[in-house]
């Protein structure tokens, strides 16, 4: 399973990076906003720290749009993986673009039918948002477990980006489905490292170690 961040926070990015498991990094138009930088620019910021797909969504509603934003959003960098939304238009500059071969990641997904339209439409990943379901009573992780297996029965090349995660169980539902990429915000991320038996048990290795050895330099 891969791991994207998701942010479009650059210092975020910088302290995950050296921990060696960071794959891509997906941003969406209110992560971007949040930066105050416009979007062509901090892609182009983010391309230039991480050497991943980089998920830059286009803010065009209409299809021809779409399509010209989707060319230029890929010139930037050959990282750039141009995300749509699941609506007609979305789906119609999917199809497209994907003839072109620019890779597209369909965001905004949350049925499988949605799902199995992007996989049609050549998308090069489609991203069901679990949280976002949750929220309205409804079990994003089923529908997560659904795409995979459809995609499964056609292998349809379309990979599933488990996204809108908001916790560790979710993390690892969303890969025991399947999924082949987890996208996570930075607090989610860091707390998957979190375990009460990891710092008790190092604790203890410390403390034992110590005492025999620290207490036999000073003995000395
Ligand atoms: C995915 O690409 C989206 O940016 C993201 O996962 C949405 O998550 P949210 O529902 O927490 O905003």
């Amino acid at each position: 399973m891969k791991f994207f961040l998701d942010t479009a926070n650059l210092d975020e990015l910088r302290a995950v990076l050296p921990w060696g498991i960071v794959d891509g990094v997906t941003t969406n138009p209110s992560l971007i906003a949040k930066e105050g930088v416009p979007l062509e620019e901090q892609i182009r910021r983010i391309c230039d720290i991480i050497d991943g797909d980089v998920s830059a969504t286009v803010i065009s509603t209409e299809a021809k749009e779409m399509i010209r934003e989707g060319r230029k959003l890929a010139g930037l960098h050959k990282n750039v993986v141009v995300k749509l939304p699941l609506t007609r238009d979305g789906i119609e500059a999917c199809s497209s673009l994907s003839d072109d071969g620019i890779r597209i990641n369909v965001t905004l997904c949350f049925s499988a039918a949605q799902a199995l339209l992007a996989a049609k439409a050549g998308a090069y990943l489609v991203s069901p948002f679990a949280g976002r379901l949750d929220d309205i009573g409804i079990d994003g992780m089923n529908l997560i477990r659904d795409i995979v297996a459809i995609y499964r029965n056609f292998s349809f090349p379309t990979q599933v980006l488990a996204a809108s995660l908001r916790s560790p169980l979710q993390v690892v539902e969303a890969a025991k489905a399947g999924a082949h990429i987890g996208t996570l915000p930075f607090k989610l991320m860091d707390s998957l490292f979190n375990h009460p038996l990891t710092d008790r048990g190092l604790e203890q290795f410390l403390a034992d170690y110590n005492k025999v050895f620290q207490e036999t330099a000073v003995s000395r």
